[in-house]
């Protein structure tokens, strides 16, 4: 296929090689750091196609700069870096990666809401720090999980695999908000749809699980964690303005919630000498959520299926806006 592609980053081979089997020409950015935007826009101006992640941004300037695209292709589940209303407008299909993540990203959430529970890296920083010291009965305590109540902002396929560890693990209740209702997982999960606000006054842990969109960004505010319970564990595995990160370190300075397991911030990376860093009952994660062999693998197939199919038969299997093809 004649086709140039422009890939932002170093993908997993999987997919680039079915790109190479189907003779796409592909430009591979493998310097050790991301492309800026204006590096993106002119790499992108020569070639038909783009690969990206959701660290590239994709917005009106890039989109305007770069409307011939045929495809963008984006190697994620959320696309929030992606202006996908003026792609559809400029006739550009968007691809993503749903569900190969799942898993992976619901052991994240999982994980760190034992780690808050039991402040595991606060313990692991304090031997580093020589201060081990003795069994002391009283010291250290974290809290337990069972029975407890699990909330849930949308209940789609990853927030569906955290219920699931948490049903099988701690038989949690188990509540959700979000968009959408789940009927499936309602039955499933004996999962009860409740008002956001609700979803506040009742969860013992309160993980995050939906887009980043204006309604979601900053939802998770000063007065959202005050009407949370003073044992409330709060984890955000999705996109880190959903939160709003002064509000919630002064929340669990002010022991309004127990604490918190991030696996995403605003903005990222985080700097070294953010107060949360240095809190007891909080765990923090790089953006490592799909950080496994398989679902990386797995994202890059999908990411190249998705081009593959587009010039090959017209459809893209896994599609943002799938009216720019009914067009
Ligand atoms: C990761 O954050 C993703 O959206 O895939």
């Amino acid at each position: 296929m004649e086709k140039k592609i422009l890939v932002s980053r170093q993908f997993p081979d999987k997919g680039i090689q079915l790109l190479k089997k189907e003779n796409f020409h592909l430009t591979i950015w493998d310097k050790q750091r991301p492309m800026t935007q204006d590096e993106l826009i002119e790499g992108a101006k020569t070639h038909h196609a783009l690969m990206c992640t959701l660290t590239d941004r994709i917005d009106r300037h890039f989109l305007e700069h770069c409307r011939h695209l045929d495809i963008i292709s984006q190697f994620a589940v959320g696309y929030d870096n992606i202006d996908v209303a003026l792609a559809t407008r400029f006739g550009i299909p968007v691809g993503f990666t749903p569900d190969a993540m799942s898993d992976a990203t619901a052991d994240i959430a999982f994980g760190l809401m034992i780690a808050v529970a039991r402040k595991m890296f606060f313990l692991h920083k304090t031997i580093i720090q020589g201060q081990w010291g003795y069994f002391n009965p009283t010291g250290n305590l974290g809290m337990e999980l069972n029975h407890k109540t699990l909330g849930i902002l949308g209940l789609g396929r990853i927030g569906v695999k955290m219920a699931q560890r948490c049903r099988n693990a701690y038989d949690m209740d188990i509540l959700y908000h979000g968009r959408t209702r789940n009927m499936a997982a309602e039955r499933l999960l004996d999962a009860r749809y409740v008002e956001f606000d609700d979803l506040l006054l009742k969860s013992d842990v309160l993980s995050v699980h939906c887009a980043l969109t204006p309604a979601t960004k900053e939802i998770f505010n000063g007065s959202a964690f005050k009407r949370m319970k003073p044992s409330a564990i709060f984890i955000n595995t999705a996109r880190g303005p959903i939160h709003h990160e002064k509000d919630l370190a002064r929340a669990i300075a002010e022991k309004e919630i127990w604490g918190a397991g991030l696996d995403v911030t605003n903005p990222e990376p985080m700097q070294p000498d953010n107060p949360l860093l240095a809190m007891e009952n909080v765990c923090i994660l790089p953006h490592v959520g799909s950080g496994t062999i398989e679902a990386r693998n797995q994202m890059s197939v999908l990411a190249a299926m998705n081009i593959i199919e587009f010039y090959k038969i017209g459809q893209i299997p896994h599609i943002v806006n799938p009216e720019v093809l009914k067009r």
